[in-house]
């Protein structure tokens, strides 16, 4: 049975960033903790707890005796500086009174936001900077959306974040700035520029769309169109997976979404000839390589 990997597929590169930052930190045996799991991926995330780098809920869970004054966790006086636990910021990024609250509290932060989920913060915050009422092109409540808009809140604007045309509130007025979600689809993106011209007003629109996720789908698309089944690896937890996961169902009806190798039933894969892989952006290396090992063996 042949095994072919999309073109592009598994971790991005925000993703692989983190993952290598967090690895770095936690190398020589230093505590580590990260705000949420560092990737939507549960095995990744578990391997990290191992090694030392845990995921906590929030700054004020993280229980250390060198935490800051004021703290309600914080007993004793602050830890030698080698063992000052370290935080790490995940790509899609934090809003700025999180990454306050980290550097009041003493911890050290290594900020693995992604360099495009940045450039979209400073993009939000310039346009807020410039009086622009922004608007946010995104997913209300995901961690990056919340990110960017406490960026254009911390720069004075006022903000409003929409899904689509639909949710445009009424009554806007010039100046008006457009920023989006890293992930969006630029569809999505257009179509709200162009309901916003169509009202008559002026957006000044920044574009801050990556395009691995696009290229991932894409790739996927393709491949699931020339073979007989697909597997899709990555964490039931993961957006971007299961989006995959849909898209190749689409022209590929025996399309499987698995999180790990041992999820595979040899049966499912009778007669198959040609069987494609992909993987979320959340998926390592070393997930992708088992699984395609464990198809070749079939
Ligand atoms: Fe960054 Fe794009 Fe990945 S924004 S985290 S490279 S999907």
């Amino acid at each position: 049975m042949e095994v072919i990997r999309a073109k592009r597929a598994g971790a991005c590169y925000g993703v692989q960033r983190a993952l290598d930052m967090a690895d770095e930190v936690i190398a020589d045996g230093s505590r580590a903790y990260t705000l949420g799991p560092l990737i939507h991926n549960p095995q990744v995330v578990a391997d990290l707890a191992a090694r030392g780098a845990e995921a906590v809920g929030s700054v004020e869970d993280i229980c250390w005796e060198g935490a800051a004054a004021g703290d309600a966790s914080a007993e004793g006086s602050a830890s030698a500086a080698g063992d000052v636990p370290a935080v790490v910021i995940r790509s899609h990024g934090v809003t700025p009174q999180v990454l306050a609250a980290v550097e009041d509290r003493g911890f050290t932060v290594v900020d693995a936001t992604c360099p495009h989920v940045s450039r979209a913060q400073h993009a939000a915050a310039e346009l807020a900077g410039e009086g622009c009422r922004v608007i946010v092109v995104g997913e209300a409540g995901h961690p990056e959306v919340e990110g960017l808009t406490a960026w254009a809140e911390e720069a004075g604007g006022k903000v409003d974040v929409v899904a689509a045309p639909e949710e445009i509130p009424e009554g806007l007025y010039d100046p008006v700035g457009v920023v989006a979600q890293t992930t969006q689809r630029r569809e999505n993106l257009e179509a709200v520029v162009a309901a916003l011209r169509a009202a008559g007003l002026e957006p000044i629109v920044k574009n801050t769309i990556c395009s691995a996720t696009r290229q991932r789908q894409e790739a996927a698309a393709d491949l699931a169109s020339a073979v007989d089944a697909m597997v899709v690896i990555g964490g039931r937890n993961s957006s971007n997976t299961t989006r995959l996961a849909e898209v190749c169902a689409l022209t590929c009806p025996r399309t499987f979404h698995i999180e790990s190798a041992d999820e595979l039933d040899p049966a499912a894969f009778a007669g198959c000839r040609r069987v494609g892989v992909t993987a979320g952006a959340s998926t390592p290396e070393n997930q992708i390589a088992a699984v395609e090992k464990f198809l070749r063996a079939l």
